[in-house]
């Protein structure tokens, strides 16, 4: 037998609100979007024949980028779904007959917390020779019958009860004549395949579902499913660091973190020669894997000549804001013969925090001379290193 999956991500999600954040299958829950978690653990699968994504002709580019770097993601097939979930299956179900599956596992999008032991139950059962497999989960509320006045009418004994879950398996040709059956007779209201199979009278095998399936439906479970996944990922701490020197010669002053200080000697460089802000820039261009200041700034464009080096620290900064960072400190340390540090160290804190908009605290600046020995010691040039620390958001991987 060869299982070919199909999985359905072309609804709108209008229960989950917010449409501004899109589709609630492209939202991120622990700094992924809930379809690459869906996506991952059917291509994982050993048993995963064919993979067909039913997907709304709007989504493509979410599709891609959601999806960009899951290992074995060339083998997915995908295709336009329709307006209801079973017109989507559906076209999912033709697209996979053209495969050599011999049987199918149809799953929601919308369900990022299922795991190879509940696909291997569902499998087996097909494996057994079942026509269909449903996971299930008893129900444990106590039900009720409403009357429309809106009053209890009657308790309903939950024994036998139970709610159905996804992914569910059936063979191909057996669940696609169903549907095309249902679709025939324009019976467009099954909300899953289950119970298409159990209309056209197929016999469906009841397997164990799992508890952490959830389908996720309403804001309040992608929002619940991000904070459950974030609080067991590590936090994504980075440290980066960076070194710049710059030479000395005779003039009237230097900048150092953005603050001028008049000095008999000047540094030489395309920019304003900060040196503090270039190693500072480098450590922040670290946190994400972005370069360096040589990469972006290139010496060579006419346009940085002069440049006040606000600029290039500015832009590191928006850099690792875009890459979901968020800057926890920055600390430089100046090697530097001559002149004197200590009397600017609480401006030169302040630049930096004003241009990190982070605050006063997490900014450092030290100084120290080089004991009059090398380059800096000669006062030939001036020196930095720096260290920043950014936390991303999602858990590290
Ligand atoms: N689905 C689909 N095509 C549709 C409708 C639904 O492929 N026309 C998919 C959804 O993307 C989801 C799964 O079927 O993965 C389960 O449907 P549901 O939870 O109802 O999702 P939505 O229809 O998107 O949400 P809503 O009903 O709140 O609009
Ligand atoms: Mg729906």
């Amino acid at each position: 037998m060869t299982i070919g999956i199909v999985i359905v991500a072309a609804g709108r999600g209008e229960r989950a609100g917010a449409p501004e954040e899109g589709p609630k299958q492209y939202r991120p829950i622990g700094g992924r979007p809930v379809i690459a978690r869906t996506l991952e653990c059917f291509l994982s699968w050993p048993r995963s024949g064919p993979v067909v994504v039913v997907t709304h002709p709007d989504d493509d580019g979410l599709f891609a980028a959601a999806t960009a770097g899951i290992a074995n993601v060339e083998r997915v097939v995908t295709t336009a779904g329709g307006d209801t979930r079973q017109r989507s299956v559906f076209e999912g179900l033709r697209v996979l007959s053209g495969t050599d599956a011999t049987h199918v596992m149809i799953h929601d999008a919308a369900r990022p917390f299922c795991d190879h032991a509940l696909l291997d139950r569902v499998a087996d059962a097909l494996a057994a020779g079942e026509d269909g497999a449903l996971p299930l989960m008893p129900v444990t509320d106590t039900l009720k019958r409403g009357s429309a006045e809106g009053l209890v009418h009657e308790t309903v004994p939950r024994a036998g009860l139970y709610s159905a879950q996804t992914p569910q398996g059936f063979h191909l040709a057996s669940i696609r004549a169903a549907h095309e059956k249902a679709a025939a007779l324009r019976r467009g209201d099954f909300t899953d395949d289950a119970s298409i199979a159990e209309w056209a009278g197929l016999a469906v095998r009841m397997v164990e579902g799992s508890p952490d399936n959830i389908k996720l439906t309403l804001k309040r479970d992608i929002d619940l499913a991000d904070e459950k996944l974030s609080r067991r990922a590590l936090p994504d701490v980075r440290t980066g660091n960076g070194y710049d020197v710059h030479q000395l010669e005779p003039g009237d002053g230097v900048t150092l973190c953005g603050v001028f200080i008049p000095h008999d000697q000047t540094l030489k460089g395309h920019s304003d020669a900060d040196v503090a802000l270039h190693a500072l820039t480098d450590a922040l261009l670290a946190t994400c894997g972005a370069g360096d200041i040589g990469d972006h700034f290139p010496p060579s464009d006419m346009q940085w000549k002069g440049a006040p080096s606000k600029i290039f620290l500015e832009h590191a900064a928006k850099i690792v804001r875009e890459h979901g960072g968020t800057i926890m400190n920055a600390d430089v340390s100046l090697i530097a013969e001559a002149p004197k540090i200590g009397p600017h160290r609480q401006a030169m804190r302040e630049n930096l925090a004003a241009i990190l908009g982070i605050s006063l605290d997490r900014c450092s600046v030290k100084a120290t001379t080089n004991e009059k020995i090398g380059f800096v010691g000669r006062r030939e040039g001036i020196a930095a290193i720096a260290t920043a620390t950014v936390v991303y958001r999602g858990e590290s991987r």
